[in-house]
């Protein structure tokens, strides 16, 4: 999704605004461009596509200055042309805007723009803040940022600068994430951690209805009548190191190989395995919370509405309450039955998903308490739940999920395991539970090895235009996490399903041509899902199956086999995560797709 960053200070700035914005090429986008003050006035380059571009033609066309903005653009008004890249700047060349979000109005206000005289040169929103801020510009540019924001409806992460009041940029934020990274003699401003990492950990994460004026020596955050307003200076844990590739081709393979530690990393400290219960500091939930709630509902998107699906499975069969797991999306605009007795997971990797947010935003109004499963320290979600879980699986740079969703899926069993012992489970099934959960870090290590014969089932399938995922029990959700992975990196169409529930119309497409992922470990419905096996044998579809025992039943059925450890059910998704994971990102390679970056797809989809 968009990406911002701004910079004023000392060093060549054009430089700093390209670093920062390849810092943020994971998060999607299909063009950029930056805007440099100096004192002849603003100077900008735009260009489509990658950030290659952009600097190619900063190569060609250099540009100086003391502050500046930049933007990679994620489509929303307009195709991805250097017409519509940002920075966007009003019609007497004063004021340069970078925008992240939509505005609602902006009909409404392009209309009333026009009447005054003023000429559109994009199909963005984005310019009418351009446009806007130089109309009610009156010598203050916070005061005309304030000015146009009270006209404006809709979500905005935005960045100012004008030739009128040089020397500042402004920034404000509603809907969508912005920081302050604090320099000694420099500022910074972005819209996502890692793009000034390489420069300072002090930031200030900006709240909806914040303003920023980010200066040389100094900064101040103000409110909408300009008056400033107390902030937190909070230091980013991550190391530049852990936001580099560090030798691996891809940062979704080097994601996928972390498992083993970042699996670690959300249960350190958190596992107590003589009690078989879980430790979790940040879930402001009493004794008395724990015991009172009625129902749970667990809302998510994508990759983390399947850990979603697991831990509904987990939370139903040891803490015997009802769970159910809703997309953001749909739950945001339903009616949904939540009482103050409701406990609301909300599960997101970046914190920042708008859907998500929104969805735990309404549960929150209507009075349950909620509960973040956040990996993105300082995010929005991660500040405005009530409580939460970090997941502490390190940056996610990969536009697919993949250590996230294992991290998830670890979170969600310390979860269920703290309220089951509080509730009715035994210790002595606590203690096997957790036991089991010490265990996942090296079995994971095991898991991985057999990423070269995974490689070589890949190498069979690359050129295969369909494929069907199948899984029952806890492994259904880790069927549809194999389908999403496939298709969202090698554009293959790919379908999970509950493997019983082929019968009921998939299987018509089964035929020697249609590869059938089976997850199917030796768990309390493995025979169940030998007969689908069957069933898809029958009718000659290639089976590649992942168990974990050497079993007659299976003689004769299997393709290609990929074998993994065994574990407790409830884990069990966490360990075929894995093989899934690699046969995904190998196809992708051999199809020559863009693994960390591919189309049309965003890191953290801050729109609705
Ligand atoms: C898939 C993927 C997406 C995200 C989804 C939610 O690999 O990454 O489906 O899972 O956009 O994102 P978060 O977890 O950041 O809320």
């Amino acid at each position: 999704m968009c990406g911002i960053i701004g910079y004023i200070g000392p060093k060549a700035v054009a430089p700093i605004l390209l670093e920062g914005l390849k810092r943020m090429e994971y998060r999607g986008y299909d063009s950029a461009g930056v805007a440099l003050l100096n004192g002849t006035g603003l100077q900008t380059r735009r260009a489509a596509g990658k950030i290659a571009n952009l600097e190619a033609a900063l190569a060609s066309q250099p540009i100086t200055g003391v502050v500046g903005i930049g933007h990679t653009r994620w489509a929303t008004h307009g195709p991805p042309t250097e017409r519509n890249a940002h920075p966007h700047r009003s019609g007497d060349e004063s004021v340069a805007v970078v925008h992240n979000g939509i505005i609602e109005n902006a009909n409404t206000l392009r209309s009333a723009l026009v009447e005054l005289g003023y000429e559109f040169r994009s199909d963005t929103d984005t310019e009418i803040l351009a446009h806007l801020i130089e109309e009610l510009f009156d010598g203050s540019l916070e005061e005309a940022v304030i000015a146009a924001l009270t006209k404006v409806e809709g979500t905005y992460g935005l960045a100012v600068v004008s030739s009128r009041d040089p020397g500042k940029i402004v920034a404000a934020r509603k809907g969508s994430p912005l920081l302050i990274g604090i320099g000694v003699g420099e500022n910074f401003l972005a819209s996502d951690p890692s793009a000034v990492l390489a420069h300072t950990r002090n930031v200030v994460y900006l709240n909806d209805g914040d303003v920023a004026v980010i200066e040389r020596d100094a900064y101040r955050v103000i409110d909408r009548h300009a008056a400033t307003i107390p902030h937190t200076v909070d230091r980013i844990q991550w190391d530049l190191a852990e936001i580099e590739r560090g030798g691996y081709d891809h940062f979704m393979l080097k994601e996928i190989f972390e498992q083993p530690m970042s699996v670690e990393n959300t249960m350190r400290g958190r596992l107590i395995l003589a009690d078989g219960t879980a430790k979790l500091g940040g879930i402001n939930l009493t004794h008395a919370d724990l015991m009172n709630i009625d129902n749970v509902v667990i809302t998510a998107c994508g990759t983390s509405w399947h850990s979603a699906l697991i831990g509904e499975m987990m939370i139903e069969e040891l803490c015997r309450i009802p769970v159910e797991v809703e997309y953001a999306s749909e739950f945001r605009y339903k009616n949904p039955i939540v009482t103050d007795r409701t406990l609301c997971i909300v599960i997101s990797q970046s914190g920042e998903t708008a859907d998500t947010l929104a969805a735990m935003r309404e549960a929150k109004r209507r009075g349950a308490k909620t509960l973040g499963l956040v990996n993105v320290v300082g995010s929005t979600i991660a500040r405005e739940d009530d409580g939460g879980v970090y997941l502490h699986a390190g940056p996610e740079i990969g536009v697919a999920s993949t250590k996230a969703f294992t991290s998830q899926v670890v979170a969600l069993a310390l979860f269920t395991l703290k309220l089951a012992r509080k509730r009715d489970l035994s210790v002595v099934r606590g203690r096997e539970i957790a036991q089991a959960m010490h265990g996942l870090p090296a079995q994971l290590a095991e898991v991985l090895a057999s990423a070269p014969a995974i490689e070589a089932i890949a190498e069979e399938f690359k050129e295969s235009t369909n494929f069907l995922y199948l899984g029952r029990g806890y492994n259904f959700p880790a069927a549809l996490e194999g389908a999403l992975k496939l298709k969202e990196i090698s554009y293959i169409h790919a379908e999970g399903y509950p493997a019983a529930e082929m019968k009921h119309g998939p299987i018509a497409l089964i035929d020697d041509r249609m590869p059938v992922v089976f997850v199917a470990p030796h768990d309390a419905v493995f025979d169940k899902v030998v007969s689908n096996i069957q069933e898809v044998r029958a009718r000659h579809g290639r089976t590649i199956v992942i168990t974990s025992r050497d079993e007659p039943a299976l003689k004769g059925l299997i393709d290609y086999e990929i074998r993994i450890p065994e574990t407790e059910d409830m884990l069990m998704p966490i360990l075929s995560a894995v093989p899934l994971q690699l046969l995904a990102y190998y196809i992708a390679v051999k199809r020559g797709a863009n693994v960390d970056q591919p189309r049309n797809l965003a890191k953290s989809v801050t729109v609705e």
